[in-house]
Formats: C-alpha cells, structure tokens, sequence
C-alpha cells in the first residue's frame, strides 16, 4: 500500500493501526502531519521554526499527539529570568489515559510491556488490555487506602510490569510518584521519603539480578521508623521470600486482585505534578526534582517518536532502570505515549554471559536498543563472538545516554553491535530536562552521525555558550563554555520540591534568561555539540549521577574523621571513579584497614553501593586558599595522575600540604 502522508488526518497519526513505511523518516513526516501548511524541509529549517515559534510549534505537538479532557487555552506562559513556566493552560489531561486507554481503544492485544525477567528465555509479554486492567486495580486500591490528589507515593521496586502499572496508577487517581532506584540504602530511602512525605511506600519481597536475590523489603524495613509520613505498605512478590509484615503491610497482589479494573481517571490541570525524582547537586542533599503533567507527556512522546525513529510495531529496548529519569522517560511514558511495545530490562549486561543483551535483542527482535557507555565499555573487554553469535538484524537504531561515550565505546557499538547499518544516537539530556536536548537525529535521514557527539539540538532546543565572564559565545570556531538553554521547552522541570528558591538560584541565577545546565560544552566550527563534563561537583560513576558532597558528608559522620573531600577521577569503565581525600583527628590509633572497611560501609549504607570510593587517601590536612576554600581542582588533579600538572599553588595557605598528598597518591597507586 502506498501512504500519502499528505492527506493524512491528524486523528489518524496516532491511530495506531496505521505504520508508518520505514523509507519515511518519522521526525520529518510526523512535523509534516501536524503542521501540514509549513512547507519546511530540513532540520535547520524546522528547528529555527521550533525555537522562533515555540508556542505555535509545542501547542502543535501537544495537540496532536495528546488526548485533553479539556483542551488547553493558550500553550505557554513562561519567563526565564523567574525560572517560572506555564504549559498548556487550563488544559486537562490524565498521563494513564494517554499511555494506555487510548491503545485499549483500537488494539487492547497490543504488547505493551516485555518484562525481561532476570533469567534468559522467561520473559513476560503484558498486553495493553493487561496493563490497563492492572494499573485500574492499583489506582483503586490506592483510593480504598484513602491516597488522594496530590500526595505522595513512594516506590522501591524492582523493574517490573507492577512497577509501571504503580507509577500510571498514581497519575490515574492524581498521585505523584516518587521512584527511589531500588539499589538505594536504607538512609537513602528515609531522606527521600521524609522530604516528599510520602503516605504509602510499595516495594517488593526481593528483587532478582545477575542471579541474586537484593533483599528489598528488609532495606525498606530499615528505613521506615524514620517515615512517619507512610502509612501503609506494598509488597509485590516478586521471589516469595517470606519477609516480615506489620499490620499496615500488605501483599500487593492480594489486594489487587480484590479491586474492580476500572478506576475513573482524575482530570488533571496541565500544570499539576505528575511525579518527583530526586537527583544530586552540588550541595549534600539529593534534590526532588517536580515534573508537570501536559508539559512532560509532550516532550516525552516526541522525543521518544523523533530522536529515535519510532514507529508502531518496533521493539522499544531501554535498558535503564526505572528509578533513573531515563527509565521513567523512555521506558515508561514515551513508549507507552506512542502505543509501543517496551522492555523491560530486570538483569545486568554480563548476566549469564556477557552475550546478554544482544542475547535479548534476537530473542524479543529488539528494533532500538538505548543503553550506557560504561555498559559498553565494559562489554567491548570481551570477545566479540559474545555480539556475533546473536542475530542483529532486527535493530533500527542504537542510542547512548548518561556520559560521555568515548570514540573507542562509539565505534565498537556501531560497528560491531550495528554492523554499521544502524543510526546511533548519543543523547544528552538530565533529569531537570525531562527528555533529550541534544542528539543527532532527528535530522534529514541521510546526515551525517560522528563518533561521540550528541550534535544537534532536538527541536526546542537552543543551546548556548557562555564564558567566565558571562558573555554569550558567537562565532564559527571552536567555542567552550558553560552550555545553558535558551528558549523554555515543555519537558522542563517546575521546581524543587519544597524549595522554590533552591531551583531558581541553581538553574535560572546564574545566566539570567537562562537555562543553566551545570554542564561544559563545547561548539565546533561546523556547529555541532559536544559536552565536556559537570562544571559543578556532580559525578557520574557508572552512569549514575552522584553529588560529591554527599558522600564527604557520610564520611564526615565517622567520628575520627575530622574533615574530607571527595572528588572524581577518569575510570575506564565506570566513566568517573570516586576518589576521597579523608583528614582523620588526632590520637586516632585504629588501624588504617578497619579504618578504610568502617568508611566504605558507611558509604554503602548511607548512599549506595555505586558511591563507596574506589580510593580512600587518608591525609594530613587539605590544600586550601587562605580564606579556607578547598582547592578542588589540585584533588582532581592529584586523583587523575596529573601531579605534574598542578597549575598555580602559590595562593594555598600551606603549599607543604600538596606534597604530602602527591606522596601519598603515588604510594596508593
Ligand atoms: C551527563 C541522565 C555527556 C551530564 C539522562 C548531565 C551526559 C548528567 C550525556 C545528567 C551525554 C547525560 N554526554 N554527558 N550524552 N547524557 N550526561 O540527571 O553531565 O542522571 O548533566 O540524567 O549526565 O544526569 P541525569
């Protein structure tokens, strides 16, 4: 059959009987159906129209491709120097019914979910019918538990069908979600919770990956006499582990069971929140970030649909977990936004073999595969046969998020793992962003991709340089500088929960009209984008964002330790490495081993197991301005091997310091 995609009906894009022939590129021909009077045909073209327009191009976007209970007035509403945004105003809408009422409608056999259970070959295939029968039922055992508009749910679990049935029920009755990732500590879950004030918090018995079992509900057990807020429990049973259960927990499953499959969606105001997700910054506590309802659910199914071409039918494999913004935004909503088909990825790239994943890719015919770079830099240490012996035939399009993918990473994934046939997308975003900013496609089809760069900027999207002193970066050369965006987009986040100010001073004060984005970025002369790393104290270690103030403030809780600083270093794997400079108090004598295991366990379990320093180097005294300032910079310096390459250390108070630590360093190593 031949498509006139010309005569196409808006009703009928996201009629989702209809594919799309793969010879049309979506991002292209999905900007021809919704604004069919446009008669733009490039990127740069339709781009400039994106951020020049904003309001016409979104308020086209969201129209077309969400269902409103009441269609919205008047499309945005914001002011950058306030850091104060309004989208879609005084449009209703309801995020469960556009993720799953809508396929229901014209396909309730559709597969929505392929939960990739830990063990090769048992995966479970969840139809849309089953999906929406299953978040109903949550949504009404919610109510009967008496969470009503606007509280709090907080959810440890394990990637599951039930977890993304939880999180679309909490947007059916008009509960925002708090996903805390489900290999957080005891401490990590009570901070979150207490600062959300969360009224029910669902977990599960245990969760399984790379054949082991993580004893979820006994972390949780940890945690709740510290949660005042939570007054009742979940438990999915995922393993059957028998775990102790209070009066106020409950068998997840048993209780749904009782409840009626439909639930009468709540009507939200565009605006309204539709969940929390904390991240770390550059100060101790992790922050909740807010994301609204109709700003989110737009830029979540367009990027999804645009950046990596996908069109009904394809297998969407996100391998993320769904307690990282990535997970929540390209697992869960923009999938499920354009009636897909997503995976569900519950075990880890070397489990049994590390053939894993490409292992899963023949077996579920995966179309688009987005994962990490440390994933693989890792896998890329094994022989190839582990990619080889698999069938690739089925994937589309390869994407990378998180970090920086180096040349090495970018080239063995497209060309061996695509053959080279396959666009691959690096793709650089956060979670304050909502979805992707910056990525090579959507472009004309035939672009060109490079090695290692996110490229180009998603329609939107106007990223800028500015300089130390402040001045916007122009011209055709190479430019570095500190990357903010320009113009609002709908995916962005409102606030942070409880701290209005916090969110205004971080993002929006220091480049005034300006989206800060905390990052480097650098411009080349043929105008792509590249990132060159945090310009904050943030990390990223394995993927994983961690602020280096959290974890300087659990070892500052040792009580021998007197003071430390932590900072990253280039690991060849996990992409950064957390390296912790620990000054003890006097008339310690315990042994340095003890000393070394006491601070990694407290690290462990006051963060995370991805947070516990790969070198711990006890000294002294640290190297500090005379004002009394850290000199972070020498640390770094010192933990990346460049002591040859300290700069200037004539303004520290005690210069001596600086040899001792170099000492100290190369002793370590
Ligand atoms: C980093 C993850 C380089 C960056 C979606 C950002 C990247 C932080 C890339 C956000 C990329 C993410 N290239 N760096 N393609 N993608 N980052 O909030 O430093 O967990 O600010 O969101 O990860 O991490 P977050």
């Amino acid at each position: 059959m031949s498509i006139n995609k010309g005569t196409l009906t808006l009703a009928r894009y996201f009629d989702s009987r209809f594919v799309l022939s793969r010879s049309v590129s979506t991002a292209h021909g999905t900007l021809k159906q919704i604004f069919p009077d446009k008669k733009l045909t490039s990127h740069a073209d339709w781009h400039k129209f994106s951020v020049e327009q904003p309001e016409e191009f979104w308020g086209g976007v969201a129209r077309s491709s969400l269902k409103w209970m009441v269609p919205f007035q008047k499309a945005m509403n914001c002011d950058m120097k306030k850091g104060q945004f309004e989208w879609f105003q005084n449009g209703k809408i309801n995020a469960s019914v556009n993720c799953i009422d809508r396929h229901v409608e014209v396909d309730p056999e559709r597969i929505a979910l392929i939960w990739e259970k830990d063990e090769p070959g048992t995966e479970e295939k969840i139809t849309y019918r089953s999906l929406f029968q299953m978040t109903n039922q949550i949504a009404n055992l919610l109510r009967r538990h008496n969470v009503k508009k606007g509280d709090v749910v907080a959810l440890y679990m394990p990637v599951s069908p039930l977890a993304v049935a939880s999180m679309l029920a909490c947007s059916r009755i008009g509960a925002i979600h708090n996903v805390i990732f489900a290999g957080f500590s005891a401490d990590a879950i009570a901070t979150r919770v207490q600062d959300c004030n969360a009224v029910v918090l669902i977990t599960a018995d245990e969760g399984v990956r790379g054949g082991k079992t993580i004893p979820l509900k006994q972390t949780v057990d940890k945690a709740l006499g510290r949660c005042p807020s939570v007054k009742n429990v979940f438990v999915m049973r995922r393993t059957g582990a028998e775990v102790p259960m209070a009066t106020n927990h409950f068998y997840f499953q048993d209780l749904m069971e009782q409840e009626k499959s439909e639930c009468a969606p709540e009507s939200m105001q565009s605006e309204d929140s539709l969940f929390l997700l904390y991240t770390s910054g550059s100060t101790g506590k992790p922050k909740g970030l807010v994301h609204s309802t109709g700003g989110y659910l737009t830029y979540a199914g367009f990027t999804h649909k645009t950046a990596f071409n996908y069109q009904v039918g394809d297998i969407f494999g996100c391998v993320a977990d769904i307690g990282w913004v990535t997970g929540h935004t390209y697992v869960v909503y923009g999938p499920l936004l354009n009636g897909g088909a997503s995976v569900l990825f519950e075990s880890t790239p070397t489990y049994p073999d590390p053939g894993r994943y490409w292992e899963t890719v023949e077996r579920l015919k995966i179309s688009q595969f987005y994962g990490a770079p440390t994933a693989i830099r890792l896998l890329l240490r094994y022989e190839e046969s582990f990619v080889n012996k698999y069938d690739r035939s089925s994937l589309q399009t390869l994407g990378s998020v998180g970090e920086p993918i180096n040349v090495e990473a970018w080239e063995w994934f497209n060309d061996l793992v695509g053959e080279g046939r396959c666009d691959l997308v690096d793709t650089w975003w956060q979670s304050e962003t909502g979805g992707i900013c910056l990525t090579p496609r959507p472009s004309e089809e035939e672009a060109e991709i490079l090695p290692g760069k996110p490229m180009r900027p998603m329609f939107g999207i106007e990223p800028t340089l500015f300089d130390e002193k402040g001045n916007v970066l122009t011209g055709k050369g190479d430019l570095n500088g500190s990357l903010c965006l320009k113009t609002p987009w709908p995916g962005m986040a409102r606030t942070i929960f409880g701290d209005h100010e916090r969110y205004v001073n971080t993002y929006f004060k220091p480049y005034p009209g300006y989206f800060f984005t905390g990052d480097g970025g650098h411009r080349d002369p043929k105008g792509y984008w590249q990132i060159t790393g945090r310009m904050d104290d943030v990390i990223n270690v394995t993927g994983h964002r961690l602020g280096t103030a959290e974890v300087e403030d659990v070892l500052d809780e040792h009580h021998d330790v007197a003071e430390a600083a932590v900072v990253g270093f280039p690991h060849p794997i996990k992409g950064e490495g957390v390296y912790a400079y620990v000054v003890l108090k006097e008339h310690v004598d315990t042994e340095r081993e003890v000393m070394l295991g006491q601070l990694r366990e407290m690290v462990k379990k006051g963060i995370s197991g991805f947070a516990v320093p790969d070198h711990i180097q006890f000294c002294s005294g640290l190297p500090k301005t005379r004002s009394g300032k850290i000199m972070r910079r020498i640390l770094r310096q010192v933990a990346a091997n460049n002591q040859d390459n300290l700069g200037d250390i004539s303004t520290l108070a005690d210069p001596g310091v600086v040899d001792e630590i170099v000492k100290n360093h190369e002793e370590l190593q």
